[in-house]
């Protein structure tokens, strides 16, 4: 009360050219100051948690609207070589493959170093393909029969290298399907943290895995 009154009387002391100006330049001051305000609010509302504790062996693993959940999706022990595991990530309705190969590959975890997992929608037009085991022929095409572990889209042939990062070995689809980054701890839980890369046929209104 008494800054808004000595406040009052300093501008009534001005010449009326010079109260304007004092007014305009007090008017500017609140402007800025309630601007700030807003902004300081906004970005206490849209600032991620620093870290977020979930169950089933889910959290946040990094900090930032980036961050990607580490979530459980099978044990060493329950997978089976070439039997392919269908788990949803990073969102709830982003499908992918995760499977043991018979060996060890390039970026593979666990101990054998053979366990791999990749999103399961195709870089083609986005159909869910399906993963080949050695030897077997997908559904849809009797006269293809996988000469390794593959992902085969029956949609228009496209064809992914599980051996070899899911690079592409046949159809029409122009770049491998991203990689799942998978972890295991010392009891033989494997996690998933994060994708190499986005998913162009990504859902992006989904919700993360729970
Ligand atoms: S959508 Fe998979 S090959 Fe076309």
């Amino acid at each position: 009360m008494e800054a808004k009154k000595e406040e009052a009387e300093s501008s009534k002391d001005l010449p009326s050219h010079g109260r304007r100006t004092f007014l305009k330049v007090g008017l500017a001051i609140s402007v800025v100051a309630a601007i700030g305000g807003i902004g300081s609010i906004a970005r206490a509302i849209s600032a991620p948690a620093q870290s977020e504790s979930g169950t089933n062996g889910t959290s946040t693993a990094t900090t930032g609207s980036s961050a990607y959940p580490r979530t459980m999706v099978a044990t060493v022990s329950s997978l089976q070589i070439n039997q392919p595991v269908y788990f949803n990530y990073p969102l709830n309705d982003e499908p992918n493959i995760l499977v043991a190969l018979s060996s060890a590959v390039s970026d593979g975890v666990g101990p054998n170093g053979n366990i791999v997992a990749f999103s399961q929608v195709c870089q083609h037009l986005g159909c869910l393909y399906g993963f080949q085991a050695p030897g077997t022929s997908p559904k849809c095409n009797s006269s293809y029969k996988a000469s390794g572990p593959v992902g085969y889209c029956c949609c228009h042939g496209s064809i992914y290298d599980y051996t070899n990062d899911a690079k592409v070995i046949g159809g029409p689809a122009p770049r491998p399907v991203p990689r799942v980054m998978l972890e295991v701890d010392s009891s033989g839980n494997v996690y998933a943290v994060g994708m190499s890369g986005a998913n162009i046929y990504g859902h992006p209104n989904g919700d993360l895995v729970d």
